[in-house]
Formats: structure tokens, sequence, C-alpha cells
């Protein structure tokens, strides 16, 4: 992945983050990410890339723009191929309550290095680079966080989880809380949250549960760069999710997915803030028109991880 392609990334969930903001806590969810999506997709145009979306916005009968197979980017001669995984809102009923963790986010790799997942379900885990290859999706969540705890030379008791807070996880958060790990629930946002464990300073070991299968790639090109690790297995609803992923060329409907599985090549991956979260600040407003954005840029080749605080005069920012 090209490095001068890290900050002109981060140019556009800057942009997305900044447009959304201002809906943020207003109750309008969909008024938020269509803001977030224009405004992505606008900046895509300025951004020297041969890019094709693969994880976006839905199918193309569904979403007007960054919608999977679109195009995006200047396209010229010398133009720099690449698929592109993104989520110009993720936690768009974060945005829309004011809650903590909503970002913007996009992810990069190198033609054909994205698994092309359908918009269902993922079973999903993902830790840090300290517990690294010791979690196994086939396992029992039990069995998972003992393993945590024993490479991580802690008790059980102080190994933390975090997890969707849906009536679907019902028996997880049993399991977990029977054997006596910590749980941090959240009401959305799990691509923050599975991103968070790879961060020290969150005091998140573990993600686990079900969320959408989207996120999980735009996770683990995250975790790729982190040196984390990451596992999903595809859950389907009904035989139209199920002939939707065929079409997509899934075959094995029970495969559990390893992290060069999802991101099978080096990835870029940027996102910034919308609203306060465990990995970023969200959007400020700032006195004479001014607002500031944090971000996160990283690349899996060289693992540098650049934070970028900017602060933006929006009276002299190009619409
Ligand atoms: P959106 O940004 O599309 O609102 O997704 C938020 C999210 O919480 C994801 O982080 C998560 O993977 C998914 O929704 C969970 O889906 P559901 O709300 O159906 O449980």
């Amino acid at each position: 992945m090209d490095r001068n392609l890290a900050l002109e990334f981060v140019r556009i969930t800057e942009a997305a983050a900044l447009s959304c903001t201002h809906f943020m806590g207003r109750g309008n969810e969909k008024a938020a990410d269509q803001a977030a999506v224009d405004a992505m997709r606008r900046a895509f145009d300025s951004v020297n890339i041969d890019g094709v979306v693969v994880i976006g916005e839905g199918e193309r009968d569904q979403a007007p723009m960054l919608y999977i197979g679109e195009q995006v980017g200047k396209k010229a001669a010398d133009s720099i191929p690449v698929d592109i995984a993104l989520d110009p809102l993720e936690g768009t009923t974060i945005c829309a309550n004011g809650g903590a963790g909503a970002i913007s986010v996009i992810a990069a790799a190198e033609r054909g290095h994205f698994l092309h997942a359908p918009d269902t379900y993922m079973e999903k885990i993902a830790c840090g680079p300290e517990t690294a290859g010791v979690i196994d999706l086939e396992r029992s969540a039990t069995d998972n966080i003992r393993a945590v705890a024993a490479r991580l030379n802690k008790p059980v008791s102080h190994v933390t989880v975090v997890i969707l807070d849906r009536p679907r996880h019902e028996k997880l958060i049993a399991e977990v809380r029977e054997i006596g790990a910590r749980i941090r629930l959240i009401s959305d946002g799990d691509v923050s949250a599975g991103v968070a464990t790879c961060w020290e300073h969150t005091g998140i070991d573990l993600l686990m549960g079900t969320g959408g299968a989207p996120e999980g790639v735009i996770t683990a090109a995250a975790i790729r760069c982190l040196g984390g690790d990451f596992q999903g297995r595809l859950v389907f609803r009904n035989d139209d999710e199920r002939e939707r992923a065929q079409r997509m060329g899934v075959s094995d409907f029970d495969r559990v997915y390893r992290l060069y599985d999802l991101v099978k090549g080096e990835a870029l991956f940027s996102a910034t803030g919308v609203t306060d979260g465990p990995l970023l600040r969200g959007v400020r407003t700032l006195p004479k028109g001014r607002v500031s954005t944090h971000s996160v840029v990283m690349r899996s080749q060289t693992g540098t991880i650049r934070h970028i605080e900017a602060v933006h005069d929006l009276a002299r920012k190009p619409r």
C-alpha cells in the first residue's frame, strides 16, 4: 500500500466525520449517515486512486452511493488500483444519540485482498498483539477467556470482554459472567471495540459476539496493522442471505475466516472520531468557526500508527 495514500485517506475520513457531526445528538440517524456518505463520496474524487468499493453502503440497488462495486477516485493513468472497505459513519445510532464511539472509517488493500463479505452477521472474536495466536473461534468463550488470562498472566476476573448489548448474546453474557470475567456492554460500534483490543490503555482484552460481517472485515484490516488477531464466521438469518453470500463467492457457510483470509495482503486503515470513544476523540467545535478532529492512520506493511489531530477553519474549506 502506497504510503502517500495514508494522508489522503485521513482527509476523506475527516471530511465524513466533519459533515455528520452537524447531526450529532439530533436523533436523526438517516440524516447523519447521509451527510457522512455524501462527504466521503465527494472527498474520494480528489484522490489519485483507481478504487473499487468492496465493502460499502450496500448493494447497488439499495445504496445510491458508495455501493459495492462503485468506482471511486480520480482513476487516471497513473492511479493506484485499490480495493476499498468503508463505513462513512460506523455507529449511526450512536451519533444520532450523541453516544460514545462513532467513527468514520476506510480500509484499503490491493485488488482482491479483502474478503467480499455479504451484508450478513458475523460471529467474531478479536484480541490484541499480546494474545494473538491463543484465541480460537471454534472453542468456547470460557476456553478463550482462560487462554487469554493465562497468556497475560492475570486472573480471569481481570479479563475484560466487550460484547454488543443484544438479546442474541444472552447466553454468551451469562457464560462470561459465570466464569468471573468482566464485560463491557456496548450499544453499537464493534469496529471501535475490536480495534480497542489492540490498545492496552483501553483496558479491553477481547471482543466477542455477533455483529455485522462488513464491519468484521474493516476491523480485521485495522487489527492486521496492529498485530492482533481476529476470526469470524458468517451467520445467516435466512436463505436469501445464503443466496446473496453464494453470489459473492462464499461456498462454505460454516468456515471460520482467520485474519489473513479476511485481509489477504498489506492494508491501510484510517479512522476519524465522530463522537468520543475508546480510540479517538470526537469532533470538537472551537471558537472562530474552527473545529478539531482526531484521526488514526496505519499501514500493516510498516506497522506505523499515526495519530493526527487537526484544526479546520470551516470558512476556508472547499465545499
Ligand atoms: P451502523 O453504523 O451501520 O449503524 O452499525 C452499527 C453496528 O453496531 C456495528 O458496529 C455492528 O457490527 C452492527 O451494527 C450490529 O448490528 P445490529 O445492530 O443489527 O445488532
